[in-house]
């Protein structure tokens, strides 16, 4: 008690993979010694993508909460549930609805964005457009003072600051500004070159098994430049490179960087040893991971034990919420 609170979400979108690490979890595992941490699987986010079809939801909650655990995440630090086990975001969105103007979540950069993007799905719902606000409710029925996220998350976690403001300013003094807790998100390429993501079928996953993931680099694009092992490679223009910067040794880095650019080594050598620094890397998730992966109903029980102590602090929140509203009446 008596230290910053944070929270953060990840979608139910699936097992994790390697951007997922180096993008929050890393980051969200070192956080748990110096904050009162809550991390929460968003599952009615999901729905606002995925309403016509739900029954995947279940089965990535799992998934992505096997990961957690498996990455580090300590139930006995933080809190560790499932958004939708807490009615109290749902409370919160549904009075912030009553104050923010439409206007300022249809200019949110990606309301319009997805909307485009997405086009197998009818997203023109009140739910999605409403997606940002339910996402201020996630934060601020915490009183977080800070969030960790990524830089594609920044508009709105401006969004919830514009929106504690407006609250405030109408009710009174009830909910801090929440500060973005900006995480470096290195460049993350899949086998394909793209930017790691499971829509993409380029991802690597975390509970990838070592021959998986020496299979998936295999065949991983490199420097086009590089047709002929005799042609020399730069490092720079290689989506490989980006994965040794991530997770291998500086000796290594060195070796491939200059092995690349004299044609000294051959890009299967390059990519086995980058495979060699990741397996190693992931030995301590997979290490963990089975006794949860086996054990589903452990991991169901941690959730609600997390929601239980995620309900106490949203629940005296709500208070603060209703009084301040003068919607307390008896
Ligand atoms: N929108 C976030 C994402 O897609 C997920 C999220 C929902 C979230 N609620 C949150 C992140 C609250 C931080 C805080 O990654
Ligand atoms: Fe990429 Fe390594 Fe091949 Fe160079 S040697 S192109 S860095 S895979």
């Amino acid at each position: 008690m008596g230290r910053p609170r944070i929270l953060s979400g990840m979608r139910p979108t699936g097992p994790l993979h390697l951007g997922h690490l180096t993008g929050a979890l890393d980051n969200w595992v070192g956080l748990q010694d110096s904050y009162e941490c809550y991390w929460t699987i968003v599952d009615w986010h999901a729905l606002t993508t995925d309403y016509a079809d739900p029954s995947a939801i279940r089965e990535n909650i799992l998934e992505v909460a096997v990961d957690w655990l498996a990455a580090g995440l300590d139930p006995k630090r933080a809190a560790l549930f499932v958004q939708s086990d807490v009615k109290e975001h749902a409370e919160l969105h549904l009075l912030l609805s009553m104050v923010i103007p439409v206007p300022w979540l249809e200019r949110v950069p990606t309301y319009k964005e997805q909307q485009q993007n997405i086009t197998d799905k009818d997203l023109s719902t009140y739910g999605f457009l409403g997606y940002p606000l339910l996402q201020t409710a996630d934060i601020i029925v915490y009183k977080a003072d800070a969030v960790p996220v990524g830089e594609d998350q920044a508009p709105h976690i401006e969004l919830s600051r514009e929106i504690v403001r407006r609250f405030n300013n109408f009710y009174g003094p009830v909910f801090p500004e929440p500060k973005t807790l900006l995480t470096p998100t290195p460049r993350m390429p899949g086998t394909d070159g793209r930017k790691m993501s499971k829509s993409y079928g380029n991802a690597i996953y975390l509970k990838e098994p070592p021959e998986t993931i020496r299979e998936k680099l295999r065949p991983m694009v490199t420097d086009p430049a590089r047709k002929r092992r005799t042609d020399p490679g730069e490092p720079d223009k290689c989506p490989v490179f980006d994965l040794h910067r991530a997770f291998s040794s500086a000796a290594t880095q060195e070796w491939s960087a200059h092995g690349c650019r004299t044609a000294g080594i051959g890009c299967i050598e390059c990519k086995m040893k980058l495979a060699d620094h990741l397996i190693e890397r992931l030995a301590e998730i997979h290490a963990r991971r089975p006794q949860y992966a086996s054990r589903p109903d452990t991991v169901w029980d941690v959730l609600r034990e997390g929601a239980k102590k995620a309900r106490e602090t949203a629940r005296a929140t709500m208070e603060d919420v209703r009084t301040a509203m003068k919607i307390r009446y008896a």
